[in-house]
């Protein structure tokens, strides 16, 4: 990072060359207002875009169970095999039987194309392992990393071998350290003589996972995550706890337990979208509910995990009444509500605390919040929600739950959606927003179509119902522009009105987290990556600059000395203020959204003296430039410093804000 030093000379000039322009805010660091919660920045993590298997799962190996329909799926296998379903995981039944080619020089094998091809890395080590057994006596195979594509002479670029000596099912294991580094090689495993073998779950993973963990995550995903500051992190998704019916809905207890045995479900994005149609998209449930927990633990955020209401995706199940369980048989639903809570935060010694224990977290996780129903509306829902809300307060006074306000963040079904949520007395409600410049910049076009938009919006909001969990928000700009400078800037204008309200704003999430860029449904997107690389998008830093300096209180922020409230924006700038009682730092949020420069002035009522500033800035010129896994510090937030002056009565900073950029400056009193 570049460090940029504002002189004392610079500020003066600076102070001298203000004109009638120039804006005056008044930051009040004695005012100490209301707490900024912890989970306030957070994160919502959707396996959407390959985001779990084939993206923050470590595993490199699809289909490894070979329980997808189309049984072969993402392997070629050659020789003599065949598909048998009397394996020995109940809930995975298939695995592939090996034989004798018949002739010296054949072979019987299979390969794995990994997702969009594996992934390696010089010098990384991978561990290969393998349920197997050999029914004929002692048997062997060979595993490599390959290479199809190339024009070498030979495909085979790192070689083990593997006795498979048990007549009965065992795992056997071995790690290799890849000799190249390639984006899209593919894993083959053949027998070597003639004697037979079965083959069952067979998995690669990188050694080197998030935290070293053996069913980890993906290290530099997962640091990504831990980079940006989250406070919260939601999972496992919105439509895929819904699933398109009942059948499919996302089932967390089928995500726990060893992972040889967690059966398969489909991945609804798979079709979704018929123009961007990945048939090969499942969930492996590798990445479950134990492992989400660690994940919350191991980045400081505070887990919130979603279940299922007892519907399916209202949208694909349009007023059908019959396609969601029955009002007198929601029992198993709201059991898998108190059952999780139990798996989370029960004793180790409690029918599903044991579970967790087992899993290797004999303590407790400390889950706090609890989400029912994603993105539902209407009686169906609010009927539905209240024996859920009925029993977890009867058992679990302490858990907050999470209700929501349907899809839109406007209109008739949302106005239903916080009434009944104020009715049934939810902790906090779900509210989502994809929305172009028009709502984020709150101009009268957005005003007239959407209502309450931009920073204002939650001025306004009632202070005494529930509070605010703005789970899924993101700029969508107009004319296809992806996670584009613009966006994110507007974005961070938005977001001085969340932190000026985190008296009632207590969560909030950009949404979708992850793509992989071969592999998307949706976009724009927090984070992108191929299989070797990933890169941050500009709305990734603005989060980060946020969530790593959200501060523990807000303080009062005039602009032109009156209130910022009901306002959006003035002169295009948006300002808020906190207080970090921990590090004694005051920390101001400046936006510009003009194609100007602006003049400010901030009086720092309450302090005296000189003091430096620390400054942030996200600035660029090229509006609809993007990071790109090519060029992925394109668009970065800069440190800098800038010089206080004593002023008159007060402590004064002075500055000129770049157009259409993102400044903090801190403060330390
Ligand atoms: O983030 C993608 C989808 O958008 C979520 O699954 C859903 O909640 C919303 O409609």
């Amino acid at each position: 990072m570049k460090t940029k030093i504002f002189s004392c000379a610079l500020a003066l000039t600076f102070a001298l060359t203000m004109t009638a322009q120039t804006h005056v805010m008044e930051v009040n660091t004695k005012k100490v207002g209301a707490p900024v919660q912890n989970t306030m920045y957070g994160l919502f993590f959707e396996d959407i875009n390959y985001a779990a298997d084939g993206g923050l799962y470590g595993e490199l190996v699809k289909n490894r169970s070979f329980e997808f329909p189309d049984h072969l799926m993402g392997w070629e296998a050659f020789g003599n095999f065949d598909v048998e379903d009397d394996g020995p995981f109940e809930r995975c039944p298939h695995y592939v039987q090996l034989r004798d080619p018949g002739h010296s020089d054949r072979r019987s094998g299979l390969s794995n194309n990994g997702f969009f091809g594996i992934g390696l890395k010089q010098g990384e080590e991978y561990r290969f392992s393998v349920w197997a057994r050999a029914p004929h006596g002692a048997g062997k195979i060979i595993v490599q990393f390959i290479d199809r594509a190339t024009m070498g002479e030979r495909q085979e670029f790192t070689e083990a071998k593997l006795d498979i000596t048990s007549k009965d099912w065992k795992q056997y294991e071995v790690v290799m350290k890849s000799s190249r580094t390639i984006a899209k090689a593919q894993l083959r495993i053949f027998l070597d003589g003639t004697k037979g073998v079965d083959l069952e779950h067979v998995s690669l993973f990188p050694v080197n996972t998030f935290k070293q963990r053996k069913n980890g995550m993906r290290a530099d995903l997962a640091q990504a995550l831990a980079d940006e500051h989250p406070g919260l992190l939601r999972f496992p998704g919105g439509c895929i706890v819904e699933g398109v019916d009942l059948q499919t809905r996302y089932q967390w207890k089928n995500t726990i337990g060893p992972v040889e045995n967690r059966p398969l479900n489909e991945n609804r994005w798979e079709y979704t979208f018929p123009h961007r149609f990945f048939p090969d998209y499942f969930q492996s449930y590798g990445l479950g509910f134990f492992e989400f927990f660690q994940l919350s633990e191991d980045i400081g955020a505070e887990p919130l995990p979603v279940l299922n209401v007892g519907m399916a995706c209202q949208f694909q199940n349009w007023n059908k009444e019959e396609a969601h369980v029955p009002y007198d048989q929601l029992q198993p639903y709201i059991q898998d509500c108190l059952d999780l809570i139990e798996f989370a935060n029960g004793p180790a010694d409690s029918e599903w605390g044991k579970k967790r224990a087992e899993m290797g977290h004999p303590e407790p996780f400390n889950m706090k919040f609890i989400g029912v129903g994603n993105e539902q509306w209407d009686d169906m829902y609010f009927k539905r929600l209240e024996p859920f809300v009925a029993a977890i307060k009867a058992k679990y006074p302490n858990i907050q739950i999470v209700g929501t306000s349907g899809p839109d963040s406007e209109g008739n079904m949302f106005e239903k959606g916080w009434a009944a949520m104020k009715k049934q007395k939810a902790d906090l409600v779900d509210e989502h927003f994809y929305r172009p410049e028009s709502w984020f910049l709150a101009t009268p076009e957005g005003k007239e179509r959407y209502g309450n938009c931009g920073a204002s919006r939650y001025d306004s909001y009632d202070r005494k119902g529930p509070k605010v969990f703005a789970g899924e928000y993101a700029c969508h700009g107009k004319g296809k522009k992806w996670n584009h400078y613009e966006a994110s800037i507007l974005e961070a204008a938005f977001m001085t009105g969340m932190e000026r309200n985190a008296d009632v704003v207590y969560m909030t999430a950009y949404a979708p987290l992850f793509a992989h860029v071969e592999g998307w449904q949706w976009r724009p997107d927090l984070i992108w990556y191929d299989n070797l690389r990933v890169f941050k998008s500009c709305s990734y830093y603005v989060q980060q600059m946020y969530a790593a300096n959200k501060g523990t209180n807000v303080l009062p922020l005039t602009m032109e000395k009156q209130s910022v409230a009901g306002k959006d924006g003035q002169d295009g700038l948006y300002a808020s203020s906190v207080l970090d009682k921990n590090s004694g730092e005051v920390i101001i949020k400046v936006v510009n959204t003009s194609k100007t420069p602006q003049p400010v002035s901030i009086q720092l009522l309450g302090m005296k003296g000189e003091y430096t500033a620390e400054t942030l800035t996200l600035s660029h010129n090229g509006m609809d430039d993007e990071n790109t896994l090519d060029n992925p510090e394109k668009i970065t937030p800069k440190q800098g410093s800038l010089k206080c002056d004593a002023g008159k009565k007060n402590t004064l900073l002075l500055d000129d804000v770049p157009a259409m950029s993102f400044r903090l400056y801190k403060i330390k009193k």
